[in-house]
């Protein structure tokens, strides 16, 4: 294992209790996104939510974007936690326009296809037991198999593989979609998907994660060779900073690669990739879209709270009791949450057809600054869920 520097949790006291969040108060909150998910029920039937609102509305589109899954993965939990038909209508509707995609290849050069299949199809086999969600699933992890780079043991994150400038590219978002390829190897009983994922993390770990255990956001390794090349960024603020989606990426995607291989090491990485995110953190517990950044006038990034809040849960699930930092990644998530309930929500802005506001999609790119994303109001549900019930994972 690579010597990763483990900064301890700086400032315990702001974790060492949790805030007033009840049971009925996350009710409460659940409501609130379930009102939101009925008013878009029927604009984001056929269509759906762009990545990124416009001036907090989200315009609607055709299931192109690596995005869609936010969506029906909204419906999937609103299915679960209510057991009302009419959400599991749409997200069934809606499946066909995923066979769609993977039979058709739209949009799938990407190592999206694991957010955009776990959240719809491999859901809609957990949750329904659909043999047609199941083979779907298996054929978006077949693609995603495509993109595996054997010499350097990667998934490649975006365009093809093949070109010397954007081929070799891991990058940190992956670790989230590394669960498709675990559940691939454990229906179909073939060791190669997971195999692949494994080799993935381990990597992501050793070249992904710096010594102090911030994350680039993306990695090269050479097409010819394998061997590391450098880190860059894409969304962050610069290739040396820690982009704060990032990081929260690898908080919530390090802890479930260890459910599916039972390698503790994932778990020590990601209480250090943990401990660097949450020591950043300003007063609100709500992080700038880039760490680098820890106050002033940045904008913060409600999506990269939200995430973290899921993977601090997870992380804090899978520690024993003996560890000193359990119960404070759990406050941790929870003062989160609390934060995003109060302050950033779209209660007082009642034209928003999104949940949370104040998100940054790419800031460098001039895309979604300060505005609702589809993963941030779909990980804020998860938080939610995971607070109020013993949520069996999507992932
Ligand atoms: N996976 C792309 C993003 O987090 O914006």
């Amino acid at each position: 294992m690579k010597n990763i520097n483990n900064e301890g949790i700086k400032n315990k006291e702001k974790f060492s209790e949790p805030p007033a969040l009840t049971k009925e108060y996350c009710d409460k909150a659940i409501q609130f996104i379930l009102k939101k998910i009925d008013q878009n029920l029927e604009d984001f039937t056929y269509k759906y939510p762009a990545p990124a609102s416009v001036n907090n509305v989200y315009p609607a589109i055709d299931n192109v974007e690596w995005t869609s899954s936010f969506w029906t993965g909204m419906l999937w939990l609103a299915y679960e936690i209510t057991k009302d038909e009419k959400y599991r209508k749409v997200a069934e509707i809606q499946l066909e326009s995923y066979k769609k995609r993977v039979d058709e290849r739209i949009g799938t050069g990407t190592h999206d296809l694991g957010f955009l299949y776990t959240l719809s199809s491999v859901a809609a086999f957990k949750l329904t037991g659909s043999e047609s969600a199941k083979n779907i699933s298996i054929k978006a992890a077949d693609l995603l198999m495509e993109r595996y780079f054997e010499k350097a043991g990667i998934i490649q994150a975006w365009g093809n593989p093949d070109d010397p400038e954007n081929g070799g590219r891991m990058i940190i978002d992956c670790c989230m979609n590394l669960p498709l390829l675990y559940w691939a190897s454990e229906i179909t009983g073939d060791k190669k998907y997971h195999d692949a994922a494994a080799s993935h993390i381990k990597q992501a770990e050793k070249y992904i994660i710096r010594d102090d255990a911030s994350s680039f956001h993306t990695y090269f390794m050479d097409i010819y060779t394998g061997k590391p090349k450098y880190g860059q960024t894409v969304q962050g603020f610069s290739d040396n900073s820690c982009w704060a989606r990032g990081q929260a990426w690898g908080i919530y995607g390090f802890p479930l690669s260890y459910k599916y291989t039972d390698d503790y090491d994932l778990i020590l990485l990601a209480k250090k990739v943990t401990n660097y995110f949450i020591n950043r953190l300003p007063e609100d517990y709500v992080a700038y879209w880039d760490i680098i950044f820890t106050k002033g006038e940045e904008e913060r990034d409600s999506s990269s709270a939200a995430i973290a809040a899921c993977g601090l849960l997870e992380l804090s699930k899978n520690l024993p009791l003996t560890d000193n930092d359990k119960r404070s990644y759990e406050n941790a998530a929870m003062h989160i949450v609390k934060s995003l309930v109060e302050n950033y929500t779209s209660k007082d802005c009642p034209e928003s057809n999104g949940v949370l506001l104040h998100a940054v999609y790419a800031k460098p790119h001039n895309k979604g600054i300060d505005e609702c994303n589809i993963w941030g109001d779909y990980y804020y549900f998860e938080a939610l869920v995971r607070l109020v019930k013993d949520w069996k994972s999507f992932w």
